[in-house]
């Protein structure tokens, strides 16, 4: 099978309360997006990987991604990001060479993503079209009006917490995203916008440790993470 990887940067990481994006901050003594994008370059039936920059960020990713770079010149490509990552992510779908037949989205903010896992999402998504992977959510969710008001409580065991990849066939990935264009739709996911197109989207168990760095103690939990699963 093969594929294209997506790898939206281009956010401005305003949640970790940082001036710097995110994706340059030190992981283990590394910047995270080369954590991210080594483990990504591991899984070989990503032919194309396609990174989102920040408009200006372009060449300070080029630098970060060098060593991967360096090696396979052809295999990487930088595009320019956009207002909102769904933005970012239309405009690496542009990019993606018209013989690869999947599509793999992954947030540039998620370091500790396994190649096993990339592969296991490749496989899945070649036989049903489309998967994200999640892992069931731990704590019980509620939903709760403007207020304060709790107005209901989903039951749990149906609820998952959904990460990247999200792993599509790249014709249903481009007319979900050309549907959003069009409707001028918004989602926080690739997934709800292939949903949203009619097509069927499976849930795939990943790992809890494949966490996005949003907010300060994500960093913190990763480095412990990174730690733990260099002494195992
Ligand atoms: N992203 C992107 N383009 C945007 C916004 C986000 O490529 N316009 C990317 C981020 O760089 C990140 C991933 O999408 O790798 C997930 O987004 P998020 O965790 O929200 O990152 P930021 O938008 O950078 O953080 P914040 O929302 O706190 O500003
Ligand atoms: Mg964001």
């Amino acid at each position: 099978v093969k594929a294209a990887a997506i790898i939206p940067a281009a956010g401005q990481g305003k949640r970790m309360g940082n001036q710097l994006n995110k994706q340059f901050l030190s992981l283990g003594g590394l910047p995270l997006l080369l954590h991210t994008c080594t483990a990504l370059a591991q899984v070989l039936e990503l032919e194309q990987m396609i990174v989102v920059a920040r408009p200006g960020e372009e060449e300070e990713i080029a630098r970060v991604l060098s060593p991967l770079i360096r090696k396979e010149r052809e295999r990487w490509l930088i595009v320019s990001g956009g207002e909102e990552r769904q933005h970012s992510v239309w405009n690496g779908l542009q990019q993606v060479p018209p013989e690869l037949a999947l599509v793999a989205v992954h947030d540039g903010a998620r370091p500790l993503i396994t190649p096993e896992i990339v592969r296991s999402a490749l496989q899945m998504a070649q036989e049903t079209g489309a998967v994200v992977v999640g892992v069931p959510v731990k704590d019980t969710i509620k939903t709760v009006d403007e207020q304060g008001l709790i107005i209901g409580t989903p039951e749990r065991k149906r609820l998952w917490a959904v990460q990247t990849p999200q792993v599509f066939r790249r014709d249903w990935l481009l007319a979900a995203y050309q549907q959003a264009w069009q409707e001028g739709f918004l989602g926080t996911d690739d997934a709800a916008l292939v949903e949203r197109a009619g097509y069927p989207v499976r849930m795939l168990q990943g790992d809890y440790a494949n966490l996005k760095i949003t907010t300060p103690e994500d960093l913190i939990l990763a480095e412990a993470l990174l730690q733990a699963r260099g002494g195992m």
